[in-house]
């Protein structure tokens, strides 16, 4: 595995493979990686495969413009060699790892919005996280030039966001949107996982919970409101969650709904200590 520390460095790398006509996937992550980003590189290999063959590069940058907070910026976990080994082990061709300074030059004034999708949901409750996000994965599209890149579904929100960039600005670049990868007892993996006390931990599981919960009501036909009310009583059953938000929208254009007529999103954000987490289901009436 090619390991590329700037931009120049994964630019001549990835022209030596265009020159020998390989196609190209990204895996856009911030480290810290787990199976559920290894999912995504072996759902791009699959991808790859099926077009005979190609080049994967996973970037690891812990973007500082998509935190709305310091500390959270500050603790986020950092563990690069163990995910090099993990790369190499899951057959990915190149990491790139950039610094702040390579990838944010002094005076840049440009950034990338999708105003509505953005601002609604974790966007309230994180002001400008999804602009920094859209803006880091426009630059990687533009630095690295894959034919597809692979999110994860766990994220609804930001691949939803993601589509619809790509859509607007007419992105010439596949989005395979890969489900979320879960742990034994249904905690779906994070790299925030690891900052959670032990007690934490085994709370957190009261997510999943829900989710099973709501998806089991939506199939039953039930109303919004018995659904919203239902999700906030399995939470609140563990003393240890502290609900931020619990919502349902429509699961393709996340617009607010007044009954359950179609396929749903539940998506919901709990903090445990200082550690927020979100998960999400879709669910058919
Ligand atoms: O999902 C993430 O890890 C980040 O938001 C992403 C897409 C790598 C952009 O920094």
């Amino acid at each position: 595995m090619q390991i590329c520390r700037n931009k120049r460095a994964i630019r001549d790398c990835v022209s030596q493979w265009r020159d020998q006509d390989q196609h190209v996937a990204l895996v856009p992550t911030m480290g810290a990686l787990h199976d559920g980003h290894l999912q995504l590189v072996s759902r791009s290999r699959e991808w790859l495969d099926q077009r005979g063959g190609g080049k994967i590069v996973t970037s690891i940058f812990v973007n500082p413009t998509q935190f709305d907070q310091a500390s959270d910026l500050a603790s986020y976990p950092r563990t690069e060699e163990n995910d090099l080994r993990l790369l190499r082990q899951a057959g990915c061709d190149a990491a790139f790892l950039p610094a702040v300074d390579d990838i944010y030059r002094p005076g840049a004034q440009t950034v990338v919005e999708v105003t509505g999708l953005s601002r609604m949901l974790i966007g309230r409750l994180r002001p400008g996280h999804f602009r920094g996000m859209s803006t880091i994965v426009t630059k990687l599209f533009n630095i690295v030039r894959p034919d597809m890149a692979a999110f994860g579904e766990k994220d609804y929100q930001q691949l939803a966001i993601i589509r619809q960039m790509v859509a607007d600005l007419d992105v010439p670049i596949d989005i395979l949107g890969v489900p979320t990868v879960r742990e034994a007892d249904g905690l779906a993996m994070s790299s925030r996982n690891s900052r959670l006390s032990p007690e934490d931990r085994q709370a957190a599981t009261a997510l999943c919970a829900a989710l099973d919960r709501g998806e089991e009501l939506v199939m039953q036909g039930c109303s919004l409101a018995a659904l919203r009310a239902e999700l906030r009583r399995v939470l609140r059953n563990q003393p240890r969650a502290s609900i931020r938000s619990i919502d349902i929208r429509d699961a393709t254009t996340l617009a607010r709904l007044t009954r359950i007529d179609r396929p749903v999103v539940m998506l919901l954000a709990v903090a445990f200590g200082d550690v927020l987490l979100i998960d999400q289901r879709t669910a058919r009436p």
